[in-house]
C-alpha cells in the first residue's frame, strides 16, 4: 500500500479482505467541470508553453492518430505501465507499436466514442515525447480524461499541463456542450494531481487497487484488480 488516500471499509472491502486481498492502492477520482475551468485554459496553456519554450512544439488532433507520430506515441504509451506509479501492484509491462494503437483507437471509435488528443514533439528530433488523450463517449455521458505521460526526459517542463491545457482548448471547440471530465489519479502521484488541481479538477470519489498474491502451489504470482486508469 502507498500509504496515500483511503476507500471505505464497506461491505465490498470486508468481502475482497476476507478473500485474501489487500488493498494496494487507491485511485482518487476527479470531476472537472469544463464550463467553470474554460476561462483559465488560455492562461494555462500560454504559461506552460513559455515554460516549455522554444523545443518542443505542439500537435492536436480528433480521432486516429497521424501515421507519421503513430509509432512514438505508441512508445509513450508503453511507458504508461512502467512510469505511472503502481504502489504494492504487480503490473505487467506491455507491448505497444503503431499497429496497437490504431487498433485501440479503432475499437474505441467502433463503440461511439470519439477520441481528442494532444501531443509534444520534440522539435530538434522530431518524436512525440508527451502525449495525454480525451475519450467522449456517444451518449453523451462525461468525458473521460485518459493517460497523460511526459517521457522521462523531457520532465519538469511543463509540457503534462501544456498538452492538457491544448487538448481541453480543442474539446470547447469541437465539443462545446460536454461539460463534465471525470479522470482516475493515484494518491500518490503528486506531479499529476498537481496539473489536474490546477486545471479544476475536484474529488468526486476514490477507487481500491486490490491484489491477492497466490502461493507458490497456486501456481502464480498474484492477480490485480481494479477499475483501470487515467490520468
Ligand atoms: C505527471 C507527468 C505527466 C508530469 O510531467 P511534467 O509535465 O513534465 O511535470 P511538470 O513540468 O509539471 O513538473 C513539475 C515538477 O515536478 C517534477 N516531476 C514531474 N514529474 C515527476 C515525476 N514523475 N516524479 C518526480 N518528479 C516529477 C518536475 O521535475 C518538476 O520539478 P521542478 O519544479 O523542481 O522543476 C509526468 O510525471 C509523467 O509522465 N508521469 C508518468 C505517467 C503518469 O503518471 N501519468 C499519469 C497517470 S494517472
Amino acid at each position: 500500500m502507498s500509504g496515500h488516500g483511503a476507500v471505505a471499509a464497506d461491505a465490498a472491502a470486508r468481502l475482497a479482505a476476507s478473500l485474501g486481498y489487500a488493498l494496494e492502492q487507491v485511485d482518487r477520482i476527479s470531476a472537472l467541470d469544463v464550463d467553470a475551468a474554460r476561462a483559465s485554459l488560455e492562461g494555462f496553456r500560454a504559461d506552460a508553453a513559455a515554460a516549455a519554450g522554444d523545443a518542443y512544439a505542439i500537435r492536436i488532433w480528433s480521432g486516429r492518430t497521424p501515421e507519421e507520430l503513430a509509432e512514438a506515441l505508441a512508445g509513450l504509451h508503453a511507458r504508461m505501465v512502467t512510469d505511472a506509479p503502481a504502489a504494492g501492484l504487480d503490473v505487467d509491462d506491455e507491448t505497444w507499436d503503431a499497429a496497437r494503437l490504431a487498433r485501440t483507437e479503432t475499437e474505441l471509435e467502433a463503440s461511439g466514442n470519439r477520441i481528442l488528443q494532444a501531443v509534444a514533439t520534440h522539435v530538434a528530433t522530431g518524436e512525440a515525447v508527451a502525449f495525454t488523450t480525451l475519450v467522449l463517449p456517444a451518449d453523451g455521458r462525461p468525458a473521460y480524461q485518459e493517460d497523460t505521460l511526459v517521457h522521462a526526459e523531457h520532465r519538469g517542463h511543463r509540457l503534462g499541463m501544456l498538452v492538457k491545457a491544448e487538448n481541453l482548448l480543442q474539446l470547447g471547440r469541437l465539443h462545446p456542450g460536454r461539460t463534465r471530465i471525470l479522470t482516475w489519479n493515484a494518491e500518490e502521484n503528486r506531479p499529476m494531481l498537481a496539473v489536474n488541481e490546477a486545471l479544476g479538477f475536484v474529488p468526486v470519489g476514490a477507487e481500491g487497487g486490490w491484489q491477492r498474491r497466490l502461493a507458490a502451489a497456486e501456481g502464480g504470482d498474484g492477480e490485480a484488480s481494479d477499475g483501470g486508469g487515467a490520468a
